[in-house]
């Protein structure tokens, strides 16, 4: 409700007339309006034009300085002159051979190169594709079933990643997962040890137990170090295969991802975004004996029975392996890291102290060049500044007032800035002009929504 004059729902309206109408026309031709939920955005997402750099145009004419960079794809940017130049190399070469090719070879060469601990890798169409394979992989490596996974955690949109990932999570995200499926995936209260061995004793049909290593839902509930270690530990006594799931962290916290920033290393690990260059790609990497699985032999039987079968028409495609292997060549001196980790660094302090400034109940944190936003009283809630196993994930899972978040993001595209509405991330583009311009923006989305009375 507004206090006085225009509301934001009204400003955002008249400065984007042309994304209105695109909504209107693809919610009569596509299902629901968009192709991915989390670009919802209530009253309408806008429509974007084009993208360089840290900045993208929307079709009402607006540049934006932008924290979805490819929902974290884009780990250098948009349209990088030497990832353009390979994809459009490539494009006269071809698109999709349906044969193997030597780029993919390179391609993994360089993956493996970059986590030097892994044997081999496999590449897929998605980090869906990754988690799927991945969980197929532990089940077959075992002859055990189920999954366990965390609380928060995401993997992905297919069935065994549908449940325990926003509360109330005893409950899937979606209608239409078979229950079958659903007792096959046991969840647990990330971070909570005891929790843990008390959901494990006594099992033996465990395969495999999955998480992001860098904290559920891209950082949003903060990894217990401590926890990971003894994770770590214990499923290597237990025969349980460790999955990390480094769709966002992978390449990203370091050339090596979270394991080398954290020195642990999982059983398998699944990549997407940052690996395929921007372009749709995934892989699941990890040790010779379980990667192997997927392996043909000179035997009938094991070829029918025993090997785990994966396909797959877009996986490796050229186009995505040349965009993939230059990005990766290009981020691996860690230069990119650097200056990306300094921007969030700085994002995150400048927006906290606007917060503080404004007096509002919310609270930005997050890890390397991840921001995560909190809308809601987590002084009473939350103790971020202490230790992972403390905190809350209900409450920092529940989004208590999303209309504030909604509002907050309207207002901050009225204000330049295209920040996801619970977490963004940053690029080796963004500039010290893109944070300082950023963090005023935040200053004025926020009294803008205050004046709303949403916050
Ligand atoms: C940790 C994690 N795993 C898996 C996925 C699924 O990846 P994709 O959207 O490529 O299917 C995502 C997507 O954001 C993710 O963040």
């Amino acid at each position: 409700m507004k206090k006085a004059g225009v509301s934001i729902d009204e400003r955002f309206r008249r400065a984007h007339p042309r994304s209105e109408a695109l909504f209107r026309r693809a919610c009569a031709a596509i299902a629901g309006g968009l192709s991915h939920d989390i670009r919802h955005l209530s009253p309408f997402p806008i429509y974007v034009d084009r993208a360089q750099g840290s900045r993208k145009w929307d079709v009402d004419g607006h540049e934006l300085i932008d924290y979805w960079v490819g929902h974290g794809a884009l780990f250098l940017g948009h349209g990088h002159p030497a990832v353009r130049d390979a994809i459009v190399g490539q494009l006269s070469r071809g698109t999709h051979y349906g044969a193997c090719h030597e780029l993919e070879v390179r391609w993994a060469e360089q993956v493996l190169k970059l986590l030097p601990w892994v044997d081999r890798i496999r590449f897929v169409g998605s980090g869906t594709e990754a988690t799927l394979l991945a969980m197929r992989l532990a089940r077959a490596a075992t002859g055990r079933s189920k999954i366990v996974k965390f609380e928060g955690h995401f993997h992905g949109w297919h069935d065994y990643a549908a449940v325990g990932v926003r509360p109330p999570f005893d409950r899937p995200v979606s209608a239409g997962v078979p229950q079958g499926i659903l007792e096959e995936v046991l969840t647990c209260p990330p971070n909570d040890w005891d929790a843990f061995r008390l959901l494990t004793f006594g099992r033996n049909d465990i395969a495999g137990v999955i998480l992001e290593p860098g904290g559920g839902s891209s950082g949003t509930i903060p990894t217990d170090l401590g926890f990971l270690t003894r994770l770590r530990e214990f499923t290597r006594a237990a025969g349980m295969v460790l999955i990390f799931d480094e769709v966002i962290t992978g390449f990203r916290f370091a050339p090596g991802g979270a394991q080398q920033r954290y020195e642990i290393y999982a059983d398998l690990t699944t990549l997407a975004k940052i690996v395929a260059g921007g372009l749709p790609g995934g892989a699941v990497v990890g040790s010779a004996p379980i990667m192997d699985q997927l392996a043909f032999r000179d035997d009938s039987a094991w070829n029918r029975e025993g090997r785990v079968g994966h396909a797959g028409t877009f996986n490796a495609n050229p186009l995505t392996a040349a965009a993939g292997l230059v990005t990766l060549e290009l981020l691996a001196d860690a230069q990119p890291h650097a200056k990306a980790d300094r921007a969030g660094q700085n994002l995150r302090t400048g927006m906290s102290e606007v917060i503080e400034k404004l007096g509002v109940d919310a609270c930005v944190y997050g890890e390397s060049s991840i921001i995560n936003l909190f809308l809601g009283p987590h002084r009473h809630g939350l103790a971020l500044e202490g230790p992972a196993s403390q905190l809350d994930h209900r409450l920092l899972m529940g989004h208590p007032n999303l209309e504030a978040y909604h509002q907050l993001r309207c207002a901050l595209i009225l204000q330049g800035v295209d920040l996801p509405l619970f977490h963004g991330w940053l690029s080796a583009a963004h500039s010290d002009e893109d944070i300082e311009r950023t963090i005023r923006a935040f200053g004025a989305a926020l009294r803008l929504v205050q004046d709303d009375a949403t916050l």
